[in-house]
């Protein structure tokens, strides 16, 4: 039987280990703000900025809404961007993605302040990430490396194989794996022998965005795979990129779905923020 990583119970100890610095500056009469905007009313993204809003509630940070209309130009969203930049009171920006045709996202993300971009989208955090200053990370990928380490999975020295090439997750992922000293192979739709390829991992992470493509064929045995992916199949069940039921049984360990990599996420945007207000404090 592999091990079965619990993203869950390790995003609430994440969140604990939070909320007792949140605690510790808010004694100090300091309140971490969490600016969060969403445009449109894209249901799975009202989900998301949902979720993130009660997260910020329980490990005491406060969270602004800005809930814009669907046909907001850019103008005025910048105009939003430029404002929360500026304030003293806001430390963290996160602009829900994605935004509607008519905004250009490369634009907003590169229009938020650096050192607020608790979402780590900016150039200047990808750069600073590549490398090997301090910066935001993407929250996705800095959680799938919070869920191998606390699992006790080592990564340096080991073949890791990252199937998918975003900007939210494919590419800084290869870059931390990278910084942890792993030996990092990206894998995309135009990659030849993508099973050959998947086969080498002793990490294999899937961020492909196909329901449960990932089957037997493409894992060696005795691999640790992570599953990014999250679909729900013609009953309303949850799956992810993974066929679990093929791949578990050869696994070392894995990620389920739902309870495995989806929850790290908030909870590294939480940990972000509380980063966020400790560069503000160090640069005074
Ligand atoms: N849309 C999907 N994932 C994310 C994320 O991590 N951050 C933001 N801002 N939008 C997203």
């Amino acid at each position: 039987m592999p091990q079965i990583i619990d993203g869950k119970a390790i995003s609430a100890q994440i969140k604990e280990e939070v909320k007792a610095r949140v605690a510790v500056y808010r004694e100090r009469g300091a309140e971490i703000t969490l600016a969060v905007v969403q445009v449109g009313n894209d249901p799975a993204s009202s989900v998301y900025v949902g979720n993130k809003k009660k997260a910020c509630a329980y490990v005491g940070i406060r969270s602004l809404s800005y809930e814009l209309p669907e046909e907001t130009t850019e103008e005025e969203l910048l105009a939003l961007i430029a404002d929360l930049n500026s304030r003293e009171d806001v430390h963290g920006i996160l602009v829900q993605l994605p935004l509607p045709q008519q905004i250009d996202e490369h634009k907003v993300i590169c229009a938020i302040d650096p050192s607020k971009d608790v979402d780590g989208f900016h150039p200047q955090n990808v750069g600073a990430l590549c490398t090997g200053e301090e910066g935001f990370v993407s929250c996705t990928p800095a959680g799938i490396i919070q869920l191998l380490k606390r699992s006790g999975i080592v990564i340096e020295g080991r073949e890791c194989v990252v199937i998918g090439r975003s900007n939210i997750v494919g590419k800084p992922m290869a870059l931390l794996l990278l910084r942890e000293n792993g030996t990092v192979t990206i894998c995309h739709s135009k990659t030849k022998n993508l099973k050959e390829t998947a086969k080498r991992a002793d990490i294999l992470v899937a961020a492909v965005g196909k329901p449960r493509m990932i089957t037997a064929d493409y894992v060696k045995e005795g691999a640790v795979v992570i599953d990014v992916g999250i679909h729900r199949n013609k009953d309303n069940k949850l799956c992810g990129d993974v066929d679990y039921e093929s791949v578990a049984p050869l696994s070392a360990a894995i990620t389920p779905v739902p309870g495995g990599v989806g929850p790290m996420t908030i909870a590294m945007l939480m940990y972000n923020c509380v980063e966020a207000f400790r560069f503000r404090e160090q640069d005074r």
